[in-house]
């Protein structure tokens, strides 16, 4: 039973304020070689790798919502960090070239601090970067607001991104993801019975309030990439705040949120044998190229539910390539 139709869920969506950065819809293709070396289930991508800005990936569709509240605020910088390699900070730096905005980026120094991939692309575009030593996650949050209030001092007038709001409207972001899904499946002909995603964040939850809004039958399954405890409640909390954003009546409870950390492997960021393997088998069928830390280790997930018999060889499985393949010019040791 759908709650909201299609049209019914883009209208509400359109309300929320945002700017034009990518190029949407992403495509949605089959990947037949693929799904032969796997053994039977239909496999189509999502191709958020190709949203169009600066190598693409999925946080363009969130930057469309988070830069959109800024620009709607008034705000003429934008203040973001992460681990050095981010493919959000990479993508924030671009759209914020783009719109004129200035750009002020603290990266978690790591072991992939070095200037290439996301890193180099940051300085391309012109961010104003700064490594910074204290791990990610709260600290780093509170360098990013520390430093808002030294450019509001300059007079500039700043945006942070920076979770639950960012988190938010990322599901707003991946429930707009789904009415494409909804509407190019309507076109193929095709009811898919599962998604695939690497992610421990808004983007599943986007996935699972857009379809539960429609009334969809594909369950979408989360790969995290890194460790978090309380990624479930991370999950269900953006799904709902984004349903009140949305205003949709529901609810999604911990129960409707299938997501694993079985795949993450020693660490965020540190490749598996099996997510190399993955990478080169998606890279070798069908010459798409995944990354090193979230979409090579979600199909490595995908491959191993395949294997275990979870998903049998008649059903479908949309697998969203959620882009970051530049990190993998700073991977090249491990590749
Ligand atoms: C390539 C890629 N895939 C997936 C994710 C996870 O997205 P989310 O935090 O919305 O779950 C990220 C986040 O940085 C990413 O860069």
């Amino acid at each position: 039973m759908n709650l909201v139709t299609r049209k019914e869920l883009r209208e509400k969506i359109n309300r929320i304020p945002q700017v034009n950065l990518g190029h949407f819809p992403t495509p949605l293709e089959d990947c037949p070689r693929l799904s032969e070396a796997l053994g039977g289930p239909r496999i189509l991508m999502k191709r958020e790798d190709c949203s169009g800005l600066a190598f693409g990936g999925n946080k363009v569709r969130q930057l469309t919502f988070t830069i959109g509240e800024a620009v709607h605020q008034g705000a003429d910088t934008i203040v973001h960090g992460a681990a050095s390699q981010s493919n959000h900070c990479r993508q924030a730096a671009a759209a914020a070239a783009r719109l004129g905005l200035k750009c002020y980026l603290r990266l978690s120094r790591d072991k992939k601090s070095i200037v290439q991939g996301n890193l180099l692309l940051d300085y391309i575009a012109g961010a104003q970067i700064e490594l910074v030593d204290p791990p990610l996650g709260p600290e780093l949050d509170a360098i990013k607001y520390a430093l808002a209030e030294e450019l509001k001092a300059e007079g500039l007038k700043p945006y942070v991104i920076a979770a639950p709001r960012s988190t938010a409207l990322a599901t707003v972001a991946f429930a707009w993801c789904i009415t494409e899904i909804h509407e190019q499946q309507e076109s193929m002909g095709i009811e898919a019975d599962w998604m695939y995603a690497g992610s421990a964040g808004g983007t599943q939850a986007g996935l699972i309030l857009g379809s539960k809004a429609l009334g969809m039958k594909l369950k979408p399954v989360g790969i995290a990439p890194i460790y978090w405890d309380d990624r479930v409640e991370r999950v269900r909390i953006a799904a709902n705040d984004a349903a009140e954003i949305l205003k949709l009546d529901l609810q999604i409870a911990d129960d409707e949120v299938e997501n694993t950390d079985a795949y993450v492997g020693e660490a965020y960021g540190v490749v598996t044998p099996e997510c190399i393997a993955a990478l080169k088998l998606v890279a070798q069928t069908e010459g798409i190229f995944l990354d090193p830390s979230y979409t090579s280790k979600a199909f490595a997930g995908l491959i191993d539910h395949i294997r275990q018999g979870r998903i049998s060889s008649d059903e479908t499985v949309i697998f969203l390539h959620t882009g970051g393949t530049p990190a993998l010019f700073a991977y090249n040791e491990e590749f």
